[in-house]
Formats: C-alpha cells, structure tokens, sequence
C-alpha cells in the first residue's frame, strides 16, 4: 500500500498527456499487477505533478541536506521526466520484463521481479532535479557535473523512499549503478543490462543510437569482466532476436 497524496488539481501525465483529475481526491498509490508485464495502472504517472514532488522533496530532510551542500536548485524538471516516464523508463521496464520471460526456470526462482520490474520504472526518477543543462549536455560532462549527475540514484531514493516500493526496489532505484553490488545481486544485473541496454539504443544528446547489434556486443564486456551473468545477457540475447 502506498502513500496517499491528497490534491484537489493533480495533473496526471502519461500517453494521455493533458488527462486531469477531476475529482476533489486524488489518491496516488501503487497498483501495478505484478504478475503481468503490462503497467495497468503507471503509478509513475501520478507522481508527474510538480505539487506532489514538492511535498516529495519536504518530507526528505536529508535530500534538502544534499541538494544545498551540491548547489542544486529544487527546480522540478517536470518536461524531463514526462520524456524519461514516455520513453526510457518503460523501455527499461518492458526490458526487463523481455529478460525475464528468456530465463530458464532456474533462473527465474531467484529474481525478485515485482522489486526489479518497480524499480525499472522509477529508477531515474531522481533525474526530476539534476539541471536540465547537465542533463542534456550534448557531450562528455566534466568531472563535477558527472558528480552532480550520479547523485540521480541517490535523490531518486531519497523522493521515493516513503513512497510505498518496497525495500528492494528502493535498494534497486539506489543502486542501479553501483558497481561494486552488481556482481553479486542477479536482480540489480537484469535492471542494470535492461537500463544500458536501453540507453545504448536511444538516441541522447550527446550520442547516436547503437543498433540492438552494436550495443550487446558493448555489453558483453560486461559478461567478460564477471560484471553480468551469461544467464542474463544470452536472455536478452534471445529477446532481441525474437523481435
Ligand atoms: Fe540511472
């Protein structure tokens, strides 16, 4: 069950971009069917309103904390996020769900994937208050903006943690880059390939999109290096060439 935002005039964004909520009480809560792979209801969307991000970033003493000692303003990049929630956030999402479905069963057991699958959908969330200048730089970013930048992982943890995901999810949105748990955690491995391989795909400022080719020969380094178990990436594999 998650957390209950009241609000008379909350905007829901979505596919459906200029849908309002018309009653007086809107209750934003998780309610995504976790045995299938479509988003039923994208609770995400509920939360695209600069009003419930405000009182997000209120009822965290210590990402107000943070975002001052880093010089961020908390100016809520609302167009972002409807881009990141249409494009990046659901293609992870329906990525992972992809992954999971080519796993042997073995596999399988050993995934948490309501955690994962929650936590494709809202792990860039915290990119709400990185500036959009540094967000969509188109080239490399320099050391202190690479700074701010990682702290995406950090404030979306921070936004989301009384939100109603569940531990591991929020572990997941936290951790999603962290490069000494990915070895040894198969669940953040499969939000990890999902997200890279997304990214890679898509076309960003400062890169063109890799073919689907292209990219899993860059991610193999990563089965290489002990990062991604083959388990993982050869369901990927199977995915894509399903398509
Ligand atoms: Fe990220």
């Amino acid at each position: 069950m998650g957390i209950e935002f009241l609000n008379s005039n909350i905007q829901i964004f979505g596919p459906n971009k200029t849908e309002k909520a018309s009653n007086s009480k809107q209750i934003v809560s998780f309610t995504q069917n976790p045995d299938t792979f479509e988003i039923s209801t994208p609770a995400i969307y509920n939360f695209g309103s600069e009003q419930v991000i405000k009182k997000l970033i209120d009822s965290s003493p210590r990402l107000k904390r943070m975002l001052k000692f880093y010089g961020i303003d908390e100016k809520i990049n609302i167009e972002e996020l409807q881009k990141l929630i249409d494009g990046h956030l659901i293609e992870t999402q329906n990525t992972v769900g992809d992954i999971y479905k080519n796993l042997p069963p073995a596999a399988k057991s050993k995934i948490n994937l309501k955690a994962v699958k929650d936590a494709a959908l809202y792990h860039d969330f915290g990119k709400v208050l990185i500036p959009v200048e540094i967000l969509n730089k188109p080239a490399s970013l320099s050391p202190s903006e690479h700074e701010i930048m990682d702290l995406h992982t950090e404030i979306g943890y921070e936004l989301l943690k009384n939100s109603g995901l569940n531990d591991k999810a929020l572990f997941l949105i936290k951790n999603h880059h962290n490069k000494n748990l990915i070895p040894s955690d198969l669940d953040i491995q499969i939000l990890n390939l999902a997200d890279r391989y997304c990214a890679l795909t898509e076309n960003r400022p400062y890169k063109v999109d890799y073919t689907p080719k292209q990219a899993m020969t860059i991610l193999y380094n990563d089965v290489e290096n002990g990062n991604i178990d083959p388990f993982i990436y050869y369901a990927l594999q199977k995915a894509i060439n399903k398509k």
